[in-house]
C-alpha cells in the first residue's frame, strides 16, 4: 500500500523554554543535594510527562505547603507563588527553594514597585491560573483588580484613574493583550505599564512561529496540556492565522486521525512546558502513515539561561 504524502511544518521555536528548563533542573538538583523525598508545591511544570519523570526520581507533589513535613525542602513551582507561600515555610522551618520563572519574578517586582508608589494594580490574566494568583498575592488581598479581556476594561471600578498601573501574566495571547491594553489606555490615558506588556519572549516566539506557517497548514497539532496557559494560546493562534483545524493533544496517542483525513500540510508545535520527546513521538506516529517531508519553519533563534538559585549552587 503506497503511504500518502504529509508535509510536516515543524515550528521552531518550539518546546521547553529557559524557564521551565531551570525549573526541572532544580528539582533535579534539590534530589542530587538532598535526597528524596523533595516536595514540590503544585505541578513544577504543566506537563504530566515531566511530572511524573520527577515524581519516580523521588519528588512529591503537593498543592500546599503544609501537606508537606517540615522537616523536607519545598520547590515552589515556575509559575510563582503569593507572598503567603514562603512566609508559611518560613514559619515553619521549612528548606525552601524558588523556582519562580525569574521573567515571572520581574512581574511580582514590578507589581510590588508600583504599589510602593501608592499605584493602584490592574493584572491582565486568566482567574484561577497559579500566575496571576502568584501575582496578585504579591500585594495585600482586594489590591489587584483583575482583567481577562477587553469586556472587563469597560466593567473596571478604579479607586483613581489617575494613580493607575498594569501588569500582565507571562503566557498571553500577544494580540488579544494587545488590545486589552489598548483599550486600559483608551479609558485611563494616565496608566502606567511596561513599555511592552509582560508577555515573555518564549510565549511571544512560539506564537510568532505558528502565525507563520498557520496559512500554510491545512492542520496544527499543538502539545501541551490543557492546564497550560502558553500551549492553549497556540491552539487560538493558529486557528486566528487561518489555520482551518488546530488541535491540542497531551501525547502521539491523543491525535484524533478522522480529523486528519486528507490532511496534506500539517503544523507541529509544542507548548514552553512540553518535552521534545512528545513531539518526536507525534513525528513517529505520522511516519507510520504518511510518506513525511519535515520542513521547519524557523522564526527567531533562542539561547536564554537562567542560573539556578543560590543554595542548589552551594555544597550540601
Ligand atoms: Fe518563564 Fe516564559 Fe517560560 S515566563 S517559564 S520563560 S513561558
Amino acid at each position: 500500500m503506497t503511504r500518502s504524502p504529509l508535509t510536516l511544518h515543524l515550528a521552531a521555536p518550539r518546546g521547553f523554554c529557559a524557564g521551565v528548563d531551570r525549573a526541572i533542573r532544580i528539582v533535579e538538583l534539590a534530589l542530587e543535594k538532598w535526597g528524596a523525598p523533595i516536595y514540590v508545591r503544585h505541578e513544577i511544570v504543566h506537563n504530566r510527562t515531566v511530572v511524573d519523570a520527577l515524581r519516580a526520581k523521588g519528588a512529591v507533589f503537593v498543592e500546599e505547603v503544609h501537606e508537606a513535613p517540615a522537616d523536607r525542602p519545598i520547590v515552589f513551582s515556575a509559575h510563582g507563588v503569593a507572598r503567603s507561600v514562603p512566609e508559611e515555610a518560613a514559619a515553619r522551618n521549612m528548606i525552601q527553594v524558588d523556582a519562580t520563572c525569574p521573567l515571572v519574578t520581574k512581574v511580582h517586582i514590578e507589581a510590588a514597585r508600583h504599589h510602593a508608589e501608592g499605584l493602584q494594580l490592574v493584572m491582565i490574566g486568566h482567574t484561577g491560573h497559579p500566575e496571576t494568583v502568584g501575582t496578585m498575592g504579591q500585594l495585600p488581598p482586594g489590591e489587584v483588580l483583575l482583567v481577562e479581556d477587553v469586556a472587563d476594561v469597560a466593567r473596571l471600578e478604579v479607586r483613581d484613574p489617575d494613580r493607575l498601573a498594569f501588569v500582565t501574566q507571562t503566557t498571553l495571547s500577544v494580540d488579544d493583550t494587545a488590545d486589552i491594553v489598548a483599550a486600559l489606555q483608551a479609558r485611563f490615558p494616565a496608566i502606567s505599564g511596561p513599555a511592552r506588556e509582560d508577555i515573555c519572549y518564549a510565549t511571544t516566539n512560539r506564537q510568532m512561529a505558528v502565525k507563520a506557517m498557520a496559512p500554510s497548514c491545512d492542520a496544527i497539532l499543538v502539545v501541551g496540556a490543557p492546564n497550560s496557559s502558553n500551549s492553549r494560546r497556540l491552539v487560538e493562534v493558529a486557528r486566528k492565522a487561518g489555520c482551518p483545524y488546530a488541535q491540542l493533544i497531551q501525547t502521539a496517542a491523543e491525535i484524533d486521525w478522522r480529523a486528519l483525513e486528507g490532511v496534506r500540510s500539517l503544523g507541529l508545535t509544542a507548548g514552553a512546558s512540553a518535552p521534545e520527546e512528545l513531539v518526536n513521538e507525534v513525528i513517529d506516529a505520522c511516519r507510520l502513515r504518511h510518506d513525511v517531508t519535515v520542513r521547519p519553519v524557523v522564526t527567531a533563534e533562542e539561547n536564554i539561561e537562567f542560573k539556578v538559585p543560590r543554595i542548589l549552587r552551594e555544597p550540601a
